[in-house]
């Protein structure tokens, strides 16, 4: 949510800026801008869209300079606008600043600040942040953040330029900020892919840590201006990884990642008919897990609650981060609270982490994102090694997720003695290639999405395990697309969705046998009767309802358990493709963001 890069060195800032922000677009791109020290001088470009605009702009511009701030941004506060994108300023134009966050007291700040004859240029909450620096700047840049932070309530990734030291002053508090060590040159960013073209040094700030980078290098503080010392650590990350490499669509390149993630997240896993994980904790007191996530995770977090109970028989109750906290949930240190995210950033998992922390719960995190928040705070974790993920719309993170979880459902059913099942292991074994064949079924979803693109309506159905999988097909579909697309448990439809249903409503149906396919049947007829048409995912060797369903997916005939990872790979595909058909921006989808850290 919003990216922010920040360099000084030897190299020109602009080139810098521009590539470091086309990198960080994915976690924002409603406006963007940068602040160049250019000969004593401030230069300044903000464009409305995407990064590209904004290097058309500068394109041709001299600017020599090579120290700058630049921004991308997904707005909270005041649309989208020229005003609104950052860097914003303080009144004489000499202190510049880039935010990601949200500066909850700002109402209060801002009045105060205008009493005092400070004039704002836009409705942002990020503005506070220059004039309040300009109000305690007297010749020292780190100083005066320190003391306008102190006034400040809310989470900020910061980095701060004044036109009159040749420095930046780069601060974080719940969110994100990295800085980035070259042979004399730094970095400071919210996110590693807009430095790892230059360095993979990489020091990752704690909260309340504050940088000053400066010609000589960096120095690190906190906000009570004591020394901390963190450790500058090497990125596993390559370039490669955060590229297209022929495909269209960073989210088409992740879908087709499948096989390799899902490797990735088995490797060292199961060996010799038993699961290891490296989860430090005694859990002999186990009584529940608590899950907790957003968005695609939070479906994962569904589908886990399935596994969990079925396979280790833990009761499991799993909540939207969001509602977790302010519900004044019950935890015990006899719970188990599991954290989902794939960035390891969002703003609510972290909060819930923390409440159930706070509670006395063990915690484990399954993360993609390696030195996320997440997993510096967590007691123990699972990372998922799926590579980044640079499409919005979550795809390989979901498949990875849930190969987790059902790893995470057998060590806990092998903690207590329990054995597993061969055949569900020799499956998961087998899990990368039948994922392989699945994604042949590209052509096939390609065209189906040809004949529904202009659909205004979807629903999406399925029991039990692919109950979440029916949301989270409608949640790719709506995302990307900005068709309406609702999923349901499709004994559900009775109490209201039916009537939705006419000869112009598409109704995705996940009937894969299992031990409710004659219920999921009932329900096709159902749906038929009114006039629907049905989509019907289904297994290869599966004839039952090819007369009832107008199109039938085929998928490899799979464990009902690892159902949802298979069936998730048409409907991701599906959501695909009727973006593109529609000619949309798949990678960037309107309104949303990739990570997002605030609340
Ligand atoms: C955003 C993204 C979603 C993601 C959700 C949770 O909304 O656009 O794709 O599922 O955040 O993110 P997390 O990183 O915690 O999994």
């Amino acid at each position: 949510m919003c990216g922010i890069i920040g360099y000084l060195g030897h190299q020109l800032a602009k080139d810098i800026l521009l590539d470091g922000l086309k990198k960080l677009e994915y976690r924002g791109y409603d406006s963007a801008g940068l602040c160049i020290l250019n000969d004593g001088q401030f230069f300044i470009d903000k464009k409305v869209g995407p990064v590209v605009q904004l290097e058309q702009s500068v394109a041709n511009q001299e600017i020599i300079s090579t120290t700058g701030i630049a921004h991308t941004r997904w707005a909270t506060h005041g649309a989208p606008s020229e005003n609104n994108a950052h860097p914003h300023f303080d009144c004489h134009g000499q202190i510049a600043v880039v935010h990601n966050g949200i500066i909850e007291n700002y109402q209060a700040l801002k009045e105060v600040l205008i009493s005092e004859g400070h004039q704002f240029q836009s409705e942002t909450d990020s503005e506070v942040l220059a004039h309040l620096i300009e109000k305690f700047y007297t010749d020292n840049l780190e100083t005066a953040v320190t003391k306008a932070l102190a006034l400040v309530e809310g989470s900020y990734g910061l980095v701060v330029l004044s036109i009159k030291e040749n420095k930046l002053v780069a601060v974080r508090q719940s969110s994100p900020l990295i800085i980035g060590v070259g042979v004399g040159e730094t970095f400071v960013a919210s996110d590693i892919p807009a430095i790892l073209n230059y360095t993979k040094q990489v020091i990752y700030l704690n909260d309340n840590d504050l940088a000053i980078i400066d010609s000589q290098g960096y120095h690190l503080q906190n906000l009570a201006g004591q020394v901390v010392d963190r450790q500058v650590e090497e990125v596993k990350l390559n370039v490669e990884q955060i590229e297209k490499k022929g495909f269209k669509h960073f989210m088409l390149k992740e879908i087709f990642e499948q096989p390799q993630t899902i490797s990735n997240v088995l490797a060292g896993r199961v060996k010799d008919g038993q699961i290891k994980l490296s989860i430090d904790l005694d859990l002999s007191r186990l009584k529940r897990i608590i899950i907790a996530a957003c968005g695609t995770s939070w479906h994962s977090a569904l589908i886990g609650k399935y596994l969990l109970e079925n396979i280790a028989r833990i009761p499991v109750e799993v909540d939207y981060a969001s509602e977790f906290r302010y519900r004044q949930p019950l935890v015990s240190d006899t719970d188990l609270f599991v954290a989902i995210s794939q960035s390891g950033e969002t703003a609510d998992t972290l909060a819930a982490l923390r409440e159930a922390k706070r509670q006395g719960a063990q915690t484990i995190a399954i993360v993609n994102v390696v030195g996320s928040t997440v997993t510096r705070e967590v007691d123990s974790g699972i990372y998922l090694h799926a590579g980044p993920e640079i499409g919005v719309a979550s795809t390989k993170a979901f498949t990875a997720q849930v190969t987790a979880l059902i790893l995470l459902a057998l060590y806990l059913r092998q903690l207590v003695g329990q054995p597993l099942d061969d055949g569900l292991l020799a499956d998961l074994n087998q899990l990368p290639e039948i994922v392989a064949t699945t994604l042949s079924l590209n052509n096939q979803l390609a065209d189906l999405a040809a004949q529904f693109y202009h659909t205004d309506h979807f629903l999406y159905l399925g029991r039990g395990l692919n109950f979440p999988v029916a949301l989270e097909g409608a949640l790719k579909l709506k995302e990307i697309s900005y068709i309406h697309a609702e999923g349901y448990p499709a004994a559900e439809i009775k109490h209201g969705p039916i009537a939705l249903v006419d000869e112009n409503m598409p109704v995705v149906f996940l009937a894969t046998k299992n031990d409710l396919s004659d219920k999921i049947i009932s329900n096709i007829q159902e749906i038929k009767a009114r006039g629907g048409r049905i989509i019907a995912v289904v297994d290869q060797d599966y004839d039952h309802i090819a007369e009832l369903a107008d199109h039938l997916i085929r998928v490899p005939v799979v464990n009902v358990l690892l159902s949802p990872i298979v069936n998730a790979i048409p409907l991701q595909l599906l959501a695909y493709h009727i973006a593109d058909y529609k000619g949309l921006d798949v990678d960037k989808p309107r309104n949303l963001a990739k990570s997002v850290t605030v609340e």
